[in-house]
């Protein structure tokens, strides 16, 4: 019946950084999940939600866009994609129900570790491979610096040794990976964590009152984790 609450949908990374965190998130917080299987969506049994298993550059779109209710994603895909949005005159509303404790990176500059580096000044002229254009593209327009930016999917690091790019822009947890392609971390443009966000215009009743009931048991297992 048109009058039946619909199933609350949070949208979680499938695979890398954020998805073992977020998984263990629903399980510390009482969401029974059969994860096992290799399926888009996962049905939680115990209560009216389902778990969506995405690419996290598509999750900020799709609570955006109303498609999913929550998601958690790492800032920084959220930031570059609101930024896009602007850009495009897209709607990019949310809210941020909570900043979580795991998915810790920053996103920074690196160059060849041989080179000499003073500073964003000089980046002038140079060219820079990175997967987050816009927020390449605000920070060299804060530091009035004029570069060219070749946004790459991945493997963003092999950039500089491939010839394709002097520097680039990517995320840095370890700093393992600019270690692994002679490369040196040397400004540090944003600093990321994960995020709990909610699409703007929810008003299902049921679906509110489960968000009120996930809430304090993330609280509390955040306050756990401490
Ligand atoms: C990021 C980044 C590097 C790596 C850096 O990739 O692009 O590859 O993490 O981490 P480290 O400093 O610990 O070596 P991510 O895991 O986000 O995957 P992706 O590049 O496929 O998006
Ligand atoms: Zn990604
Ligand atoms: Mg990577």
């Amino acid at each position: 019946p048109a009058t039946e609450s619909k199933r609350l949908r949070i949208a979680m990374q499938k695979s890398g950084r954020l998805s073992v965190d977020s998984q263990a998130l629903f399980t510390s917080c009482g969401l029974k999940i059969n994860l096992r299987e290799q399926r888009l969506i996962a049905h939680v049994e115990n209560m009216d939600i389902d778990i969506l298993r995405v690419r996290d550059d598509d999750i900020p779109g799709l609570v955006m866009d109303g498609v999913c209710d929550l998601g958690i994603v790492g800032e920084n895909v959220l930031e570059e994609e609101s930024l896009q949005r602007q850009l495009d005159n897209d709607s990019f509303d949310y809210t941020v129900l909570k900043r979580l404790d795991f998915g810790g990176c920053r996103l920074s500059i690196a160059v060849p570790q041989e080179e000499a580096y003073q500073g964003p000044a000089a980046l002038e002229g140079k060219t820079i491979a990175t997967t987050y254009p816009r927020l390449l593209g605000r920070y060299l327009k804060q530091q009035g610096v004029n570069a060219r930016i070749v946004t790459l999917k991945g493997s963003v690091e092999v950039a500089p040794r491939a010839g394709l790019a002097d520097a680039i822009c990517d995320l840095v947890s370890t700093g393992a990976t600019l270690e692994a392609n002679g490369l040196k971390e040397v400004d540090v443009i944003y600093r990321s964590k994960a995020v709990l966000i909610q699409r703007k215009d929810l008003t299902d009743s049921k679906q509110l009152k489960l968000i009120n009931k996930l809430m304090p048991r993330i609280n509390g297992v955040m306050q756990a984790n401490e």
